[in-house]
């Protein structure tokens, strides 16, 4: 059977930010149809990172933005980011109360955007099975959230295999995507148990061929 074509987001949180306007447009010439932007505010997960200005300041490079919320309060923040030429925001079920209300007020700032949920690696797939309909996109943490550069956790794996069923099974449009240690050998794990968007962050940009990685992510 051919090879799953997968789309690539690179996370930005691993790029040289010196040059980051030639790093991105690096990773779109070479394939990467997706822009991963890690927002983080050293709440619900122990580091700080960027907020919404950088959306503000690369969003025009030509790819779709995908703006990952690591914060306590997506609502605070999600029309600052969509204003700034977000295109997905997806926010953590372990930051809200109501997912299904969270996901509506953030539709309410633009008719265009599109939301994700995502779980940690300790989370059930079951705590978002009843709503996925209501998502463009789930989001499986493959490492705790915080920080680049940590080992893929391999229980994900069943996870995304388990969505997939439901998802195919339920014919949802809802993509999966997959954030966390990911490299040329977990590529291909992820890439059979049917996930459809790789986030990778040191693994493009630590690399000495940036093309190369995203065309192995992409499976070109
Ligand atoms: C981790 C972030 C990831 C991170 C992935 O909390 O959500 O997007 O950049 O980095 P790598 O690919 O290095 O594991
Ligand atoms: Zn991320």
């Amino acid at each position: 059977m051919a090879k799953k074509k997968l789309i690539a987001a690179p996370s930005i949180l691993s790029a040289d930010l010196g040059r980051l306007e030639q790093e991105i447009q690096e990773c779109r010439t070479a394939g990467a149809s997706f822009l991963h932007y890690d927002i983080m505010d050293g709440h619900f997960v122990p580091n700080i990172t960027f907020g919404p200005d950088f959306i503000k300041r690369f969003s025009k490079e030509g790819m779709f933005n995908d703006v990952h919320l690591m914060i306590d309060d997506p609502l605070k923040y999600a029309a600052k980011c969509i204003n700034f030429g977000a295109d997905l925001i997806t926010f953590h079920l372990e930051a809200v109360d109501d997912p299904i209300e969270t996901q509506e007020m953030i539709r309410q700032f633009s008719p265009k955007i599109k939301v994700g949920i995502s779980i940690k690696p300790r989370t059930p797939i079951e705590k978002i099975l009843p709503f996925l309909n209501h998502f463009d996109l789930v989001l499986v943490m493959s490492v705790e959230p915080g920080f680049g550069g940590q080992q893929f956790i391999i229980s994900s794996l069943d996870k995304i295999r388990r969505l997939r069923k439901y998802i195919d099974d339920q014919k949802l449009n809802t993509l999966i995507e997959v954030d966390g240690g990911i490299n040329a050998e977990t590529i291909e794990m992820v890439r059979e148990a049917g996930v459809d968007v790789a986030v990778a962050g040191s693994y493009i940009f630590k690399s000495s061929d940036k093309r190369e990685a995203i065309k192995t992510i992409i499976g070109a």
